[in-house]
């Protein structure tokens, strides 16, 4: 069992393979965090925290004349209001009678093997062989409020995952301002921040920063995770790279508005909070109700960020995703959005299909304008029946046409929204999240359907699990095209109107796990006006998310690149589409844009008709590629070996788990004159193997690479992992825009 109490000095003690995890009762009852690190043995690790009379910190009533004990110097596992601890805390609840405030002490605490399950939230899964649960009930006297904190440990995977449940045992009502789901404090350490800011079409850039004294928040009001501050923060040491040092990760499970405060406190010390923003938020307990607050996913490393991103990769991949797809091959698909936007009809997408289905794509996604009257994206949204002008004899008839082919089949959908001109909001305007006498603020020209009612989760399923029972529908892609404004929700009273945001996510929960599971055949992917809502809560039911609609191949390698520091590359949505860029006008070598969507669920978005013969047998070659890699792609352990803006390069690395073969990407972004050749070191080979290059495929380049010159040295075809990763190798100067490489190692 990897939780244990220790009686003597009253320490619960979180293991996993590599790291601890402890917390220990003060004698008062108080549960206080002492340690989350890399593994140490259960001792106690008490004398870290000093005790000391800090100015204008107070003192609890009854230790009397002593001064040395504040809650607002001790680390706290789940910080409350009010009481004396001033920092950022995890719950604010007030009685009705308006008295804030909750004094947590210890109550009971149980562990048990297995994962604990939150109701009506998407979480982590685990067996009995997977993880263990414990579960410490604070409680506060004054009120009869409880806290059940929940930690499920897995060992193996060197992850710690955290939730709250708050229950009113009271006789009155309480009203929660604030449920986050945890505190961590780390007392020690120079810590920095890194999360993942953008916008849409440039979601997930990575910014490291200072953690300055005072509170630094990232979050999100939208109604969504967002492309704007996706729910993932690392705390690392100064000192930490990719493959050394001290590294937190925290990432809610959640996938409406959150928030993550990390505050600087008197003492240097460190608290971060996360869960629910509670901007906008409130929500009433009744006598005996409870609020689950979504799970975080707690990871930490000693080995940097390299290491820490692989725990969430496997973490993510083995006990996140749910899909029967999860570890299929998923089919090379092409989605005709760039292609046609609007403009098409039956004929031209059994074109495409035909060729995409030469070129070797296994799948085919008619996306967005198939349904009601929808020409252009301002109106029909929410009229689900098949536009027979453009599909001529149906949607049968179509997807007929497609399998006949050879091909899958999948649609676009966007069913949490509503377009003012549509038979939907004709029939039920009071189904779109408005306030009452105020024009809402458009967003795309839709409205946004309030998912926290019951009659639209069930009226969308009916619609939705229609069509996927009458037509032979493979992949759904599940889009949410603007974020939430003018929050308002029709059937709840004036006082609960702060949980409508989070009755809507439910909502989408609620429909979603009802869809997933009755329809587990079907390949669901995520989207979000492309990454908007990328985050593990909506990986629980989309194995892959349209990672961004920026499909600028050099832009992507950011984007890409901040997306790899949580989540795995199976889960993101990447094509090859036209150029010049629809997004950004640049012209970047066919292959080379092959070679950055190979990193990811590969696919293409474009006409064929677009693409010379010689293109199309391009692209042949690509997909026989990918498909050859497909394993130590998908499968593989992710090694970053540069970062945007460092070098005139990008490179990056797959190993399969043996260390068997290897995947060297490189993509010049600036060619320059008289330079030498790109240098750089490979990572997570074994040094003590020999390593042969496999094949070696250049792309986009003026100067072809000579095999030759690659060669290790005369008469020798292998290099030992050693010199890769310590020495490094060079490769010959490469010419034009954007050139790119890839070699495949193998061990001989
Ligand atoms: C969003 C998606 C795109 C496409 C369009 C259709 O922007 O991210 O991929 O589906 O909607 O309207």
């Amino acid at each position: 069992m990897s939780i244990s109490f220790n009686s003597v000095d009253r320490t619960l003690n979180l293991q996993t393979r590599n790291t601890t995890y402890q917390m220990q009762l003060t004698e008062s009852g108080y549960l206080r965090h002492l340690y989350y690190g890399r593994r140490i043995p259960g001792a106690c690790q008490a004398r870290l925290i000093t005790r000391m009379d800090a100015g204008f910190s107070p003192n609890p009533h009854h230790l009397g004349f002593q001064r040395s004990f504040s809650l607002d110097l001790q680390p706290q596992e789940y910080s409350t209001a009010n009481i004396g601890d001033f920092r950022v805390p995890a719950l604010i609840a007030a009685t009705a009678d308006g008295c804030y405030g909750d004094e947590l002490r210890y109550v009971s605490h149980e562990s048990r093997p297995g994962k604990y399950a939150l109701e009506g939230l998407p979480c982590a899964h685990g067996g009995e062989e997977d993880c263990d649960t414990l579960s410490i009930v604070l409680k506060d006297e004054a009120t009869n409020l409880t806290v059940e904190l929940l930690y499920a440990v897995y060992e193996a995977e060197d992850v710690i995952t955290r939730a709250a449940r708050i229950v009113n045992n009271s006789e009155q009502v309480i009203n929660l301002e604030r449920a986050s789901s945890m505190t961590l404090d780390l007392p020690y350490g120079d810590w920095q921040l890194i999360h993942f800011h953008g916008r849409h079409a440039m979601e997930r850039q990575m910014e490291r920063v200072d953690i300055m004294h005072g509170i630094q928040s990232v979050g999100s009001l939208r109604g969504a995770s967002s492309h704007h501050h996706n729910p993932f923060v690392i705390l690392c040491d100064r000192a930490a790279g990719e493959e050394q040092g001290d590294c937190v990760g925290i990432m809610p499970v959640y996938s409406g508005n959150h928030r993550t405060d990390i505050e600087k406190d008197q003492m240097d010390s460190v608290r971060v909070v996360t869960g629910i923003n509670p901007d906008l938020f409130r929500w009433t307990l009744n006598p005996g109700e409870s609020f689950t607050a979504p799970e975080v996913i707690l990871s930490f490393t000693h080995q940097g960020l390299g290491q820490l991103s692989r725990n969430y990769h496997h973490f993510i991949r083995e006990r996140i995703i749910r899909s029967t797809w999860n570890h299929k091959t998923r089919p090379v698909l092409l989605n005709n959005w760039e292609a046609t936007y609007f403009n098409f009809d039956s004929d031209k997408i059994l074109e495409i299909a035909r060729q995409a289905k030469d070129m070797g794509v296994e799948l085919l996604v008619l996306d967005d304008g198939w349904f009601g009257q929808r020409c252009d994206d301002n109106r029909a949204l929410g009229d689900w029946y098949v536009n027979e002008e453009k599909l001529k004899g149906g949607l049968g008839k179509l997807i007929e046409g497609v399998n006949a082919l050879g091909l899958r089949f999948g649609l676009w959908m966007e069913p949490e929204m509503v377009s003012e001109d549509s038979d939907l909001y004709r029939a039920h305007p009071d189904w779109a999240l408005t306030v009452p006498g105020r024009l809402p603020a458009m967003g795309r020209n839709q409205l946004v359907l309030d998912m926290g009612r019951q009659e639209v989760v069930d009226y969308l399923y009916d619609i939705i699990s229609g069509l996927l029972s009458k037509y032979h529908i493979e992949y759904v892609k599940w889009d949410m095209n603007r974020n939430i404004s003018d929050i308002y929700s029709r059937v709840l009273p004036g006082e609960r109107q702060g949980e409508a945001f989070h009755r809507y996510i439910l909502g989408v929960y609620k429909l979603l796990d009802k869809l997933t599971t009755a329809f587990p055949e079907v390949l669901w992917e995520g989207c979000a006006g492309g990454g908007g809502r990328y985050d593990a809560g909506m990986m629980c039911y989309f194995p892959q998310i349209w990672l961004s609609d920026d499909t600028d191949a050099l832009e992507r390698l950011t984007i890409q690149h901040g997306s790899t520091f949580g989540y795995p590359v199976s889960t993101m949505g990447a094509h090859v589409s036209i150029c010049p860029n629809h997004q950004t006008g640049r012209t970047v070598p066919l292959g080379t844009r092959a070679v950055v969507a190979m990193s990811g669920t590969f696919g293409y978005e474009l006409d064929p008709a677009h693409l010379s013969d010689e293109e199309k047998e391009q692209v042949k070659v690509q997909i026989q590629r990918f498909k050859t890699w497909y394993d130590v792609i998908q499968n593989g352990d992710y090694y970053r070996l540069t970062a945007p803006g460092a070098d005139r390069f990008m490179a990056w690395q797959y190993v399969s788990a043996d260390k068997g073969e290897a995947l060297l990407n490189v993509v010049v972004t600036h060619t320059m004159a008289n330079m030498r050749g790109v240098h750089l070191r490979m990572a997570g080979l074994d040094p003590n193997a020999n390593y042969r290059m496999e094949a070696l495929v250049t792309e986009g380049s003026e100067t072809i690479l000579d095999m030759v010159e690659m060669k290790p040295r005369d008469g020798e075809d292998s290099y030992s992992g050693a010199e890769l990763m310590y020495a490094g190798i060079t490769l010959p100067q490469m010419g034009g825009d954007y050139p790119s490489v890839q070699i495949h190692f193998v061990k001989n």
